[in-house]
């Protein structure tokens, strides 16, 4: 048997239900933050890649899953920000008002070391808005993160909060950089030797413990920030408190990716291991430009799908239980399975009702085992003399009770009665 790759994960039907309360959660909270679905390709040019994401950056340099094409040199996509923004920007979507504000549930693909909480292809749930450039934004942005994690149980993640400045700001923290690292030039892993002229603030995102250990007590950027890059994150802070979102101002945050420029965040979760960090993002006013567009502010954040979920689990999240089936109709001979059938579908299009018929010829006893195992809440068995008779019953399997119904006439509407009338009585008290 050809096996599934390390680095990747299949999602049973046993766990699905548990993805689509997330997604359907993430989409709810999208609407009410004014956020509209996007969707764009799995993969890109690599060079829309290497030239957003940074040269310099890890996931460039070692985690990118690229094949070579006819035409060009093509990319898995390692995150959504890049491709969206090439969407936004090749369907004209900054020519609309702004902000414009979008999200996204994707796949994305980086060839990392595996372990719990990171894969080779993961999940995202991001969100980007373009077009606005007042530190509201940042607010807002870091509020729908936090509502849609509060949402899914994980009060306890930790909103960690940076600003890493603009272009500006940096050239004088990046002299200061390599003044710290220089003494160390030489132990620092092959890669950071690299960056060391090129982008030595990507020296302290190493994950390289060696270099993790040389990078403890260089220089911070907060330090450095020009007097519009304090002024926005001073505001961004007043913002968050008046807001009551507790936040700890980390400066240590530099995040992976190059593009970003101002408010970085992250929010950490305690419960999950190493791979603590279920969401990250931040401002990148430079990206747009990067790629041939205008000038335009813009800013998002992505959480890991994967990541959240383990957090929920070991947080105790009750994510109920998965219902499929309203009515299971047992039957017995060929007549009876005919008539099964017919019950089942105008039940099923009438009434919207999740319906099962036995299909893999299963003995009675066999039929009413399997309907305890799908849960299903109702039974109705035809049997012989319900066909013949056309009296039969439907029973609740929760309570026992039995309900007379004619095969022949008004079905669907006692069904329909019943379970409604069930489900009104189970929430009353005794
Ligand atoms: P990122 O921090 O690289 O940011 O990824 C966002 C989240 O994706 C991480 O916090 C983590 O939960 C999850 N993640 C990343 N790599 C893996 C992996 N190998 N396995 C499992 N989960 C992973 C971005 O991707 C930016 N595009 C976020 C953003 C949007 N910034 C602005 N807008």
């Amino acid at each position: 048997m050809i096996t599934r790759n390390k680095g990747a994960e299949d999602v049973m039907p046993s766990e699905s239900y548990i993805w689509q309360t997330v997604e359907r959660a993430a989409a709810n909270v999208a609407q009410l933050y004014g956020f509209s679905e996007i969707r764009f390709p799995t993969f890109e040019k690599t060079e829309l890649f290497v030239r957003s994401v940074g040269e310099t950056t890890d996931v460039v340099q070692k985690e990118m899953w690229t094949v070579k094409g006819r035409e060009s040199t093509y990319t898995l996509r390692p995150e959504g920000t890049a491709g969206c923004m090439r969407a936004v920007l090749q369907n004209g979507l900054l020519n609309e008002s702004m902000p414009q504000k979008v999200y996204y549930q994707i796949s994305a693909f980086r060839h990392e070391n595996v372990q719990k909480g990171r894969l080779w292809e993961f999940h995202q749930f991001g969100a980007e808005m373009v077009g606005a450039a007042d530190p509201s934004a940042d607010a807002e942005v870091i509020a729908f993160a936090r509502e849609l994690l509060d949402t899914l149980g994980l009060s306890e993640a930790r909103l960690h909060i940076n600003s890493i400045g603009c272009p500006e700001c940096r050239r004088a923290y990046y002299d200061k950089l390599r003044e710290y690292f220089a003494p160390y030039r030489e132990q620092l892993c092959s890669t950071c030797q690299s960056r060391f002229d090129k982008n030595p603030m990507r020296i302290i995102d190493c994950k390289s413990p060696e270099d993790k250990a040389i990078a403890k007590d260089a220089p911070v950027i907060t330090d450095y920030l020009c007097d519009e890059c304090r002024e926005h994150f001073d505001t961004l802070r007043s913002l968050l408190d008046g807001m009551g979102i507790a936040y700890e101002v980390d400066p240590r945050i530099v995040r992976g990716l190059d593009y970003y420029t101002r408010t970085v965040f992250e929010f950490i979760s305690d419960s999950i291991g190493a791979q603590s960090t279920i969401c990250g993002g931040g401002r990148y006013d430079g990206l747009i430009s990067e790629m041939g567009g205008p000038q335009t502010p813009a800013l998002g954040f992505a959480m890991g799908i994967e990541r959240v979920i383990l957090a929920m689990k070991a947080v105790g999240y009750d994510f109920g239980e998965p219902s499929v089936c309203d009515l299971y109709i047992a039957s017995m001979g060929a007549d009876e399975s005919r008539r099964a059938a017919v019950i089942a579908n105008s039940l099923r299009r009438e009434g919207g009702f999740r319906v099962e018929t036995e299909l893999c010829g299963r003995g009675f006893k066999a039929q009413l085992k399997y309907a305890n195992k799908i849960k299903a809440k109702y039974l109705l068995v035809i049997g012989q003399t319900e066909l013949e008779t056309g009296k039969a019953s439907i029973k609740n399997m929760k309570t026992g009770e039995q309900t007379p119904v004619d095969l022949n006439s008004g079905f669907n509407d006692t069904f329909m009665n019943t379970y409604v009338a069930d489900r009104v009585s189970a929430e009353l008290p005794d």
